[in-house]
C-alpha cells in the first residue's frame, strides 16, 4: 500500500476500477485466468473458502485490501481484544475473543484482569452441565431432571439455537432440549407439549433481565411449574444467564442457579459465554470447549494470517465490495446441510443488527451504502423455492454456500455427495450460465450467469469447525463495521422500537389513555381502534 493514499482516494480509484471491471464477466475472468480458483480461495483453519465466483480480479482484492488497511482494521480487532471501548457510542469493550482466550492470559477491564471471572464460570457450567447429563441434578420432588427449555430471544436464543441444531448427533440422547423465544402464546404451549414438569428445568437467558418476550416466557413458565410442583419448589427449576443478578433474583432466581453474563460481551457475540450452557449441556463440557478452541484459533488467524490468506478479511472485503461498489443490496445465506438451518437467521442477526445502521463516524465515499440484507434456506428447499430469482431474476444476488464434504454418518455419505453435487452445480450455473454446448437455447431457458457466489467448505461439521465458523462470521462482521464507519456493537434501533410498545400496550390495555396515541400520529391511532374493534367481534 502507498502510505500516501487516503481513504477517500482508495474509494475513488475503487470506483474507477468498477467501471472498468464491469465490462469483463465471470466468464471472461475465468477463461482470461484458468487457474483463477486458487488464485482467489484460501485455506483458513479447517476451511476452504473460495471467492473466485465473485466478480474480481487481483487489483479489486489490493485495492480492498488497501482500504481495510487504511481504516486501520488490525489496530481495532488489537484494541477489541485488548478490552479497549470499541463500543464507542456506550464506551464499552466487546470482549467475546476473551472467553475463548488462554486460561492463563491476562486482559484487563477497568484495571482487573477478566479471565479468572470467565474460568470460574466456565467451572460452574461444566459442573452443572455433568449433573444434568448424569441424571444427578434433581427437581423439587427428586425426580432427575430430563428436559431443558431455553428461553431468550435474540442474542440470548440465535447462537444457541443455531449451534444445538448443527450439532445435533452431538447431543445427549436422554435430554430433551428445546427452545422458545416469541410471545405468541402457541409457542410456549407448543415447546411444552409433553414434558412433565417434575423433570424440567427452564433456563433463562437475558443480558438485560429487561426483554418483554422473555420476562413474559418466563411469568408463563412459572405458572406452568406452580400448577404441579407448587411455589415451594420452583426455584430448583430455574435458572437465570444474566447481566442483571438482581433482576433475576427479584423475579424468583435462585444467586446459586444464575451464571454471570458479563456486560462487555454483546448479545449476538455471546454464544461462547453462559449464553452456550443449554449447548454445552446438550453436548458436554469436552466438546463445548472444542467449539472455543475452533473459535480462538481463527481468532489468532484473523489477527495474525497476511490479506491474501485471511479469510476474514477476505469475506469482509467482498461484502463491501458487493454492496458499495456493485450495489448489491441483499446476500443470500444458502448452507447445504439441514443442520446449518439456522445459520440464516443467525447470521441475520449478527450481521443486519451489527451493521444495519446509518450513523457513521466518518461518512467517507460509501454513500448510503452500508449493511446488506441477510436472508437465506438450506440448499435443497432454497432451490425449489427462490432460486429461480437468483438464476433469471431482474436483480443480481450474491450468495454465500456452505458445504461440508463428510456426512456424520459414513454410511450416508452417498447423500452427502448429493448435497456437494447440488452445491457445485448451483454456483457453475450463477457463475457461468447455461453451459456453451447449449447455446441453441430459446431465451426463456438461457442463463445469462454472472451472478456472484462465495463457497466455503469444511470437511466436516463439528464442534471444532463450527467453532470456526461462527468466529469467522462474528470478525467479518466486525471488520466491515470497521471498513464502513459504523459501530458493530450497538442496536440503537430495535431499542427505540422496544420502548415504544411499552406505551402503546399500555394504551391497549387501557392502562394509560389514548392521548399520547392521538398526539403520535393518524395512522397509529386508527390501528388500534380497529384492533380494539376487531377484538369484539
Ligand atoms: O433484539 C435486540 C436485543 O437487544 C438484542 O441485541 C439482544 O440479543 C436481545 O434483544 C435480547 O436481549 P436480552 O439478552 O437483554 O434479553
Amino acid at each position: 500500500m502507498d502510505p500516501s493514499r487516503n481513504k477517500n482516494q482508495i474509494l475513488s480509484s475503487l470506483e474507477e476500477h468498477r467501471k472498468r471491471l464491469s465490462e469483463k464477466s465471470l466468464i471472461e475472468l475465468f477463461n482470461n485466468d484458468p487457474d483463477r480458483g486458487s488464485h482467489f480461495s484460501t485455506t483458513f483453519g479447517d476451511l476452504w473458502i473460495d471467492i473466485s465466483k465473485q466478480l474480481i480480479d487481483s487489483t479489486t482484492i489490493d485495492l480492498l485490501a488497501d482500504l481495510a488497511e487504511a481504516s486501520k482494521v488490525n489496530q481495532f480487532l488489537l484494541d477489541m481484544m485488548a478490552g479497549n471501548p470499541v463500543n464507542w457510542s456506550e464506551q464499552k469493550p466487546a470482549l467475546h475473543t476473551a472467553l475463548r482466550a488462554s486460561r492463563d492470559s491476562k486482559i484487563l477491564v477497568e484495571g482487573i484482569n477478566v479471565i479468572p471471572s470467565i474460568s470460574e464460570t466456565f467451572e460452574k457450567m461444566e459442573d452443572f452441565s455433568q449433573c444434568i447429563r448424569s441424571g444427578k441434578l434433581l427437581g423439587a420432588t427428586g425426580a432427575p431432571i430430563t428436559s431443558v427449555v431455553a428461553l431468550g430471544i435474540g442474542g440470548s436464543n440465535l447462537g444457541s439455537l443455531m449451534a444445538y441444531k448443527a450439532l445435533s448427533n452431538f447431543s445427549h440422547k436422554d435430554i430433551d432440549i428445546r427452545f422458545c423465544s416469541s410471545i405468541d402464546p402457541v409457542e410456549l404451549d407448543q415447546t411444552l407439549d409433553g414434558l412433565d414438569p417434575e423433570t424440567t428445568i427452564f433456563v433463562i437467558t437475558s443480558k438485560s433481565f429487561n426483554t418483554k418476550e422473555t420476562l413474559v416466557l418466563m411469568e408463563n413458565a412459572k405458572k406452568w411449574l406452580e400448577y404441579s410442583i407448587g411455589i415451594e419448589g420452583m426455584s430448583k427449576h430455574l435458572v437465570g444467564i444474566t447481566g442483571s443478578r438482581e433482576k433475576a433474583t427479584n423475579l424468583g432466581i435462585e444467586e446459586t442457579m444464575i451464571f454471570d453474563l458479563p456486560d462487555w460481551v454483546g448479545g449476538r457475540f455471546s454464544l461462547s459465554s453462559a449464553a452456550g450452557l443449554v449447548l454445552m449441556i446438550s453436548i458436554g463440557p469436552t466438546e463445548f470447549f472444542h467449539l472455543l478452541s475452533g473459535m480462538k484459533e481463527i481468532d489468532h488467524k484473523t489477527l495474525s494470517e497476511p490479506f491474501e490468506s485471511n479469510g476474514t478479511l477476505l469475506l469482509s472485503l467482498i461484502d463491501i465490495w458487493n454492496r458499495s461498489f456493485l450495489n448489491y443490496p441483499t446476500m443470500a445465506v444458502v448452507p447445504y446441510s439441514s443442520q446449518m438451518s439456522y445459520l440464516p437467521a443467525y447470521l441475520q442477526q449478527l450481521m443486519m443488527e451489527s451493521l444495519g445502521k446509518n450513523i457513521r463516524k466518518e461518512r467517507h465515499g460509501f454513500g448510503n451504502s452500508v449493511g446488506s440484507v441477510i436472508w437465506g434456506a438450506t440448499g435443497t428447499e432454497g432451490q425449489h423455492a427462490f432460486f429461480q430469482f437468483l438464476h433469471q431474476g431482474t436483480d443480481v444476488i450474491p450468495c454465500e454456500m456452505l458445504g461440508f464434504s463428510n456426512s456424520y454418518d459414513q454410511a450416508l455419505q452417498g447423500q452427502q455427495n448429493s448435497l456437494f453435487a447440488n452445491l457445485l452445480a448451483q454456483t457453475e450455473a450463477l457463475a457461468l450460465g447455461s453451459s456453451t454446448e447449449k447455446e441453441d437455447l430459446t431465451p426463456d431457458r438461457k442463463l445469462e450467469g454472472n451472478r456472484p457466489s462465495t463457497v466455503i467448505l469444511a470437511p466436516k461439521l463439528t464442534p471444532f469447525i463450527l467453532g470456526q465458523l461462527i468466529a469467522l462470521y462474528e470478525h467479518r462482521t466486525v471488520v466491515s463495521g470497521v471498513i464502513w464507519g459504523v459501530n458493530p456493537f450497538d442496536q440503537w434501533g430495535v431499542e427505540s422500537g422496544k420502548s415504544i410498545a411499552i406505551d402503546i400496550e399500555l394504551e391497549i390495555n387501557e392502562i394509560s389513555s389514548s392521548e399520547t396515541m392521538t398526539k403520535r400520529n393518524s395512522s397509529s391511532e386508527k390501528l388500534l381502534e380497529k384492533f380494539k374493534i376487531f377484538r369484539n367481534i
